[in-house]
């Protein structure tokens, strides 16, 4: 597929996402994680316009100096930013005059790529500009489903949403031998800086399930008291559950005594058989304490990984997110895009229903601080 169309297709994916949503949905930031789907569409479309637009096609037309300040994310290297927990604060620009300028930048990307052959440098950039619009799909949609579920009328997003249903494995933990085995990248194609390089990890005999954990498995770990038991849990987590009055899973409300679970179909009965969704490293960590077993390490995961199916929540691992031998920062902003964020968080490793199609790879390192459980994320344990 060419450039143009690889560019049109994410475009279209975004605008899909946002289609079942009201205007007023566009707009609020209930917490400083989730920002408002306008600043989303924004957002992914100043990427375009900062790292292609401005600096490699002549002709063009900044459509708004004043969005720079807005639609920045976090690249200190591109100036002074609207700070993050503001976001929700602007009704101005407004969603029409930012789909206007997501027109805008379209028909500019249309003309510039229409204009021939670009150099290695800016395909390079305009790939990593089409994972970084896909990462923003997720984005979107956790940031909507967080939206919409503390929303006290629990409105559906869409009805048509559908979940793929991926069926337990039968058996009992793979048996993965002690060894050194190679991990990162080392493929053709696309990957983030932080895959990089490949290298060798020395992992002692491990065992990891081909399972996720359910909702049923986690149901017996609240029963048995285990949100009051500081024993299974981190310091920092048992401060965390007793600040916050943590009981259960992110979106799960009590309801004439009956757990309910807020999905994108609305609120529904938690259904037992579903991996376990939207709950903390610290929660985590605790269930496998409270199992007598223990989360993968992110290299045990990515060495076990093609022995099972992955895919429906991004799992918390071990680890922390740290840089692997030889990781060098690309000169400039672009520079920025994941190497500062290594300090105080958690490797996820996997996918989930909710990342755009072919955005996955084993090597694929998210990461997030261990408190934060809005994205779709889950449990596999080990030992
Ligand atoms: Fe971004």
């Amino acid at each position: 597929m060419d450039l143009a169309d690889c560019y049109k297709k994410v475009r279209q994916r975004t605008d899909a996402i946002c289609e079942p949503l009201q205007t007023e949905d566009y707009v609020v930031q209930p917490v400083v994680d989730v920002s408002p789907p306008k600043w989303h569409i924004g957002h992914t479309t100043w990427f375009f316009e900062t790292f292609i637009l401005k600096p490699y096609f002549a002709e063009y037309q900044e459509f708004d100096p004043n969005y720079n300040f807005v639609f920045n994310s976090y690249y200190e290297s591109v100036g002074t930013r609207v700070i993050r927990t503001d976001r929700g604060n602007l009704s101005r620009p407004t969603v029409i005059d930012i789909k206007r300028y997501r027109k805008y930048v379209d028909d500019a990307m249309y003309n510039f790529l229409a204009c021939g052959d670009v150099s290695d440098d800016v395909r390079e950039l305009l790939i990593l500009g089409f994972n970084h619009e896909e990462q923003h799909q997720e984005l979107l949609l956790t940031d909507i489903k967080y939206i919409l579920g503390h929303n006290p009328l629990f409105p559906a997003y869409s009805h048509d949403w559908h979940v793929p249903k991926a069926l337990p494995v039968d058996g009992g933990f793979i048996k993965i031998n002690e060894g050194i085995y190679e991990v990162g990248f080392n493929g053709e194609g696309f990957s983030f800086d932080n895959e990089l390089n490949r290298h060798k990890v020395y992992l002692n005999n491990f065992e990891i399930s081909p399972n996720l954990v359910t909702n049923a498995e986690y149901l017996e770990f609240i029963e048995a008291g285990g949100y009051h038991d500081f024993r299974h849990w981190h310091a920092a987590g048992w401060d965390w559950v007793n600040t916050n009055h943590v009981e259960a899973p992110m979106y799960w409300h009590q309801v004439d005594g009956k757990w309910q679970n807020y999905t994108f179909h609305g609120l529904q009965p938690v259904n037992r058989h579903e991996a376990l969704n939207h709950i903390s490293f610290y929660e985590a960590y605790a269930y496998a304490s409270w199992k007598g077993l223990r989360l993968p390490t992110e290299f045990e995961w990515e060495v076990a990984a093609t022995q099972f199916n992955w895919g429906q929540r991004w799992e918390w691992t071990e680890s922390a997110y740290l840089p692997y031998p030889g990781f060098a920062k690309a000169p400039g902003a672009i520079g920025e895009y994941n190497g500062k964020f290594m300090v105080g968080q958690q490797v996820l490793r996997g996918a989930s229903e909710v990342t755009s199609p072919n955005h996955s790879r084993i090597t694929y390192r998210n990461f997030f601080q261990p408190e934060l459980r809005w994205q779709f994320t889950g449990i596999r344990l080990a030992k």
